[in-house]
């Protein structure tokens, strides 16, 4: 790969000493200017090795960030466009970006489930209703809590995206690329835009970026904004109903026993969260102790940690309760799988990125294979 002339010597030997900053510009890698970066040396990929000032240190602390790497952080994206950067993306390339690197997640056109929110549920103009009592009525009363009905502002969207987005490697969206995403969910929200249907065929750039009015903008939370603001706040959180409380006798505020007793419990509807751990029960008894060592949640660490790459297809590894592929995988030798599942192998991080002893990953893996025998 490299011909060994005085300058590729010298370059080798800054990326040997350097850290991220350097690293993000080897030109075979996209820059993303000293974000999350993973670097692929020896054909391992693993967040541990940019992190040269605390190599052979016992406990991991962490080092002074440089300032590109703080420049990436600070980021921000306000309603009023400052932050929003230029370019331009089309449904039709989000669409294809989603699929490659959305739905393993959230599922065929935003649907979510399996612990991901939803990204759409239909038409947000539709799902929008009235947002009073939302606390403690979800159901009856407020929108349906995804982006297009629920949000208040879509600068949260384009921002989210671009910062946190996809989960395992969160900023390596490009402007255009996060334009295009964000085209394709105000699609299968089946947005408008002045007027124009945000449909197959749309071209999403800044300027039709801010003019979104988002149909739950005015429900968020009462009018802070213009000349009666205050008078318009003061009359609002003067109503307990508008925080909670049920039946309430004028300027009384409920302090005791205000919920039935039947209210349910109101979690983040989010299309499906089921696997609690420990499950939720009505019994007041406490929860089962995990039959896993000393105190180590099995399930839980895999869920956190191996699940997002290993629960489905699509990111390239190995899916727990495929039993030919994991067959294959055994056929090599317990030893070596552990070996290469503890130093990173291609697309496979050291321990998967988990921060967990040798043992424990032992327990992760072998967990992923008795789920798939
Ligand atoms: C490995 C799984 C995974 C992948 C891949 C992924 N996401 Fe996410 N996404 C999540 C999780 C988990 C959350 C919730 C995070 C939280 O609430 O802390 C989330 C949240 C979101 C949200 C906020 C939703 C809400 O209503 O709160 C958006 C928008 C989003 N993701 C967009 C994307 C886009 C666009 C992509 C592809 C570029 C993507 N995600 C890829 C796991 C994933
Ligand atoms: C960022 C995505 C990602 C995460 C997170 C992840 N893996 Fe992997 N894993 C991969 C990929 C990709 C491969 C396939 C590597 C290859 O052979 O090219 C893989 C392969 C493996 C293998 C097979 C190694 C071999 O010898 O073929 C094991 C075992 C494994 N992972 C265990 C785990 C465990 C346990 C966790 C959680 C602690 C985990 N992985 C988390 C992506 C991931």
């Amino acid at each position: 790969m490299f011909k060994l002339d005085r300058k590729s010597v010298i370059s080798a030997f800054v990326v040997t000493v350097a850290t991220v900053a350097v690293a993000s510009s080897v030109p075979s890698k996209p820059s993303i200017d000293g974000g999350v970066y993973y670097p692929i040396v020896n054909g391992k990929t693993g967040p541990y090795l940019v992190n040269t000032q605390s190599a052979g240190m016992k406990i991991n602390n962490g080092r002074v960030p440089t300032a590109n790497e703080i420049k990436a952080w600070d980021k921000d994206i306000m309603p009023d466009g400052t932050g929003l950067p230029e370019g331009s993306g089309s449904v039709e390339d989000g669409e294809t970006l989603y699929e490659e690197q959305c739905v393993m997640c959230h599922g065929d056109f935003g649907s979510g489930g399996g612990g991901y929110p939803a990204l759409a549920k239909g038409n947000a103009y539709e799902l929008q209703k009235t947002l009073k009592n939302q606390r403690n009525k979800p159901d009856t009363d407020g929108p349906v809590r995804v982006f297009g009905s629920y949000w208040p502002q879509a600068s949260t969207l384009w921002w989210y995206i671009k910062d946190a987005m996809p989960h395992t490697k969160s900023k390596t969206l490009s402007s255009d690329e996060t334009y295009a995403l964000v085209a394709y969910i105000l699609n299968i929200n089946e947005f408008e835009i002045d007027g124009e249907e945000v449909d197959d065929e749309y071209i999403l750039d800044r300027e039709k970026f801010l003019k979104i009015k988002m149909p739950n903008r005015n429900g968020f939370e009462p009018n802070i904004d213009g000349k009666n603001a205050r008078e318009v706040v003061r009359k609002y959180y003067a109503n307990p109903a508008n925080f909670g409380a049920k039946k309430v006798k004028p300027n009384k505020r409920c302090m005791k026993n205000c919920q039935k007793k039947t209210a349910k419990v109101v979690r983040i509807q989010n299309g499906g969260i089921s696997a609690f751990e420990p499950p939720m029960s009505v019994e007041r008894d406490l929860p089962k102790k995990p039959d896993y060592d000393q105190g180590f949640n099995v399930l839980k660490n895999y869920e956190d940690n191996c699940m997002p790459c290993h629960g489905a297809d699509g990111m390239g590894a190995p899916v727990t309760g495929d039993k030919e592929v994991w067959a294959e995988v055994i056929s090599k030798g317990m030893s070596t799988v552990y070996k290469n599942g503890i130093e990173g192998i291609r697309g496979m991080p050291a321990k998967g990125g988990a921060s967990a002893s040798d043992k424990e990953f032992k327990m992760l893996v072998d967990y992923m294979i008795e789920k798939s025998k």
